[in-house]
């Protein structure tokens, strides 16, 4: 444990550029074995702000030794020490989480007040939440015969493999690392090739009180450093976040080893509002579940919004006066609410969708809020946020994924027709149903196919919160006690026969 603090940049560029080409193995910061980078964007400037080490298959075998190297003494240190550990990088992370919040910005065009921010602060809260359960892993003691002494007992995997997105990288990472570190496991996370630079940065923070070799991360492309982590023999379990199509190869690959494998996917997750709902309540929900903030970049955005007939035109303009006053701008300015899409590829997808939606007959695009002046943001990656009305249920901007901030806004007349609709998708990850009815709303919770369901509200992902998606949306449950004993531990069976 080298427990040293790290001076605090809060030049969000000068800490780009001191993180630049790195991988964290084994405690310690080096560039990829091949010596290979490619360039991390401002997404709002279009501007090269740093690199990033092109980890490889090398690199992946490097770390998995170090992993391997610690996880042994890590496991046997007891769980409240462990958890003392990610309790006390946690705290140390909230020092981070300004600077850490800014870099997030820079490398994500995520806008720092109304997400990158409040997403660095999340991951002290989840280290914290996670660190304080490690007295939770029990086992039990079963009565199977009175001669025969018969518990169950908790152990970790090994070395878990983490691959994650750039959508919320720092907490989806968070709620990965953390419960996989608390069982007694060795990590090795692989970023997002957007987003390389602050989830780095936490885990060079977490290394300053960490036994080296316990944490390490790799950035690096999905074939060429996510693949090889995944296959590779010394990994024990691999826990994933991101598309379903990388999803359902990552679950090929784990099935070869037959390792197990978490899957958090994609989302189409549909929002009811019912005729008696609070209007205001439901609008200031459809902007939160959407994730304009976010550019609508979410897995669980309420990318369909079934509104009843009775509400809908009061709906569209209420909601378009709320997003038109939202404010697109840079990313580091305190007053912007909207920065960017995450990349060229991402902007040019959500693009596509928006101009088939609009060539749709009878749909009509609300397009809000307004693109920035700013000169020197004239090459970032904004996107107006649309809401579409006229586009049926069964049109492909309402079952397949966007990623970003376009919903579609369908009228209903019969509850029914409204929760056939909801249901009727590839994906079950999150639903909300607006109702002042309890009849109604028990009803909706027990019939909507999805892991996640909120009545009168659409909150993100909460620690404490089993999480985890039905149908196309994934496998495995985050953010629980539940989730770091089933899925960070084997349950192993002992007799002890005292005849
Ligand atoms: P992706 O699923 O390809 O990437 C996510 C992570 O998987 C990245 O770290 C990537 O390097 C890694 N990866 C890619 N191919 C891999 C492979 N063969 N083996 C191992 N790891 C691999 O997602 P991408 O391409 O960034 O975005 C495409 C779409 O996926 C988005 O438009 C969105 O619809 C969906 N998505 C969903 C997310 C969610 O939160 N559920 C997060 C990110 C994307
Ligand atoms: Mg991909």
């Amino acid at each position: 444990m080298t427990d040293q603090n790290l001076v605090l940049n809060t030049t969000p560029h000068a800490l780009a550029r001191e993180l630049s080409g790195l991988l964290l193995i084994g405690g310690e910061l080096r560039p990829a074995a091949t010596g290979k980078t490619f360039d991390v964007v401002n997404p709002a400037t279009g501007d090269v702000i740093a690199t990033a080490a092109d980890g490889g298959e090398r690199d992946v075998d490097a770390a998995v030794r170090a992993a391997v190297a610690a996880q042994g003494a890590w496991a046997r240190l007891s769980a409240r020490e462990r958890g003392r550990l990610l309790v006390e990088c946690g705290r140390r992370l909230v020092g981070h989480a300004e600077e850490i919040g800014r870099l997030l910005a820079l490398e994500t065009g995520k806008a720092i007040r109304t997400e990158s921010r409040v997403e660095a602060s999340l991951v002290a809260d989840t280290l914290t939440f996670y660190g304080g359960l490690a007295s939770e892993l029990k086992g039990e003691t079963v009565p199977f015969h009175p001669k025969m002494l018969t518990f169950t007992q908790r152990e970790p995997i090994g070395v878990v493999g983490a691959i994650i997105p750039w959508n919320v990288p720092l907490y989806l990472m968070a709620l990965k690392i953390a419960p996989a570190l608390v069982a007694g496991n060795a990590v090795i996370v692989k970023s997002a090739e957007e987003a390389p630079l602050a989830a780095l940065r936490v885990i060079q923070v977490m290394n300053q009180l960490l036994p080296p070799g316990v944490l390490n991360i790799l950035s690096g492309d999905g074939p060429g450093c996510g693949a090889p982590l995944v296959t590779h023999p010394g990994v024990g379990k691999v826990t994933f976040t991101g598309s379903v199509e990388t999803g359902k190869i990552i679950s090929h690959l784990a099935a070869d080893k037959l390792i197990p494998v978490t899957l958090e996917l994609g989302g189409k997750s549909p929002m009811i509002v019912m005729g008696d709902a609070d209007l205001d309540k439901a609008i200031d929900g459809a902007v939160a579940g959407m994730r304009f903030t976010r550019q609508g970049q979410s897995c669980t955005a309420s990318s369909r919004i079934f509104v009843h007939e009775s509400l809908h035109d009061a709906f569209i303009d209420k909601l378009k006066a709320k997003v038109d006053a939202m404010t697109m701008g840079d990313p580091l300015d305190e007053a912007t609410d909207i920065g960017t899409i995450i990349s060229p590829q991402q902007f040019e997808r959500v693009q596509s969708y928006i101009a088939l939606g609009e060539t749709t007959a009878g749909a009509i695009a609300h397009r809000c809020s307004a693109l920035p002046t700013d000169e020197r943001l004239a090459r970032g990656l904004f996107v107006q946020p649309v809401l579409f009305t006229g586009l049926a249920n069964d049109h492909r901007l309402a079952r397949e994924e966007i990623f970003g901030p376009v919903t579609c806004v369908i009228a209903f007349r019969d509850y029914e027709d409204a929760l056939a609709m909801a249901n009727d998708s590839d994906f079950g990850l999150a639903a909300t149903i607006w109702t002042r009815d309890l009849r109604t709303a028990l009803d909706a919770t027990r019939r909507l196919q999805a892991g996640f369901v909120q009545v009168n509200q659409n909150l993100v992902v909460q620690p404490g919160l089993s999480y985890g998606g039905f149908k196309q949306s994934g496998l495995g449950k985050e953010a629980s006690l539940e989730a770091m004993l089933d899925h960070f531990t084997h349950k192993k069976t002992v007799i002890i026969n005292m005849d």
